[in-house]
């Protein structure tokens, strides 16, 4: 079985910003990192104080954040970014990957901070929705990544140990996080970032999800 975070992992959240490329110019870019770093702190923030509230309030919140620190008014193109962040692309790879692993008889499922609504839409209009057996979201819980009891869903929810499944994200903090709760991790680092200062290092670390149907045995 195979595990995927979402954002970042199967569905490119920058895509949003880039959409309205001609509308932002400049602030493309820093939109797109502002509204994400605000967004995941929001999700430690609000777990640390007790005071959950589920992504797409979270998403929302963090784009009314970014939007004040650029200096952007512009009301529609803020409730357009919003309607594209519910159908993000998948990345180029994601597709291709996941029709593989099914064709070698894998199951798939995805675990993330995503609201049941946010996930079922992106999967929707990814066109991976058939090939995702299960959608585990933090809502289960009512807590954010990392915290342990995210991770806990997906033994109780498949009744499976560690070894007979695979983590996959993109997002360095959460590889590592799944790796210290005792999942098989694998980093997939897009962004070629430097490795976290944090417990405990994930067991591999790949360039794109290109890399692991070899990694499971699956020949090209
Ligand atoms: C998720 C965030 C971490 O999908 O990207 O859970």
């Amino acid at each position: 079985m195979c595990v995927f975070d979402a954002y970042g992992t199967l569905f490119d959240c920058a895509a949003a910003a880039a959409h309205f490329r001609r509308r932002l110019g400049a602030r493309t870019e820093p939109l797109t990192e502002i509204w994400r770093q605000k967004q995941l702190q929001y999700t430690w923030l609000r777990s640390l104080m007790g005071r959950h509230i589920d992504f797409w309030h979270v998403t929302q919140d963090a784009l009314d954040f970014a939007f004040d620190a650029l200096k952007l008014k512009n009301e529609s193109l803020k409730a357009g970014l919003l309607d594209v962040y519910t159908r993000l692309d998948a990345f180029p790879e994601v597709k291709t990957v996941l029709t593989k692993l099914k064709a070698a008889g894998f199951q798939t499922a995805i675990l993330s901070n995503g609201s049941p609504m946010m996930l079922r839409a992106a999967a929707g209009s990814a066109g991976i929705e058939s090939l995702i057996d299960d959608v585990i979201s933090v809502e289960e819980v009512a807590i954010y990544k990392p915290y342990p009891s995210v991770y806990q869903l997906v033994l109780s929810r498949f009744s499976v140990e560690p070894r007979e499944f695979v983590y996959l994200s993109s997002n360095g903090w959460d590889a590592y996080a799944a790796k210290a709760f005792g999942f098989r991790a694998i980093w997939v680092n897009r962004t070629r970032a430097p490795a976290e200062r944090l417990p405990q290092a994930p067991d591999l670390v790949v360039r794109s999800l290109r890399d692991l149907p070899p990694l499971v045995g699956i020949r090209a």
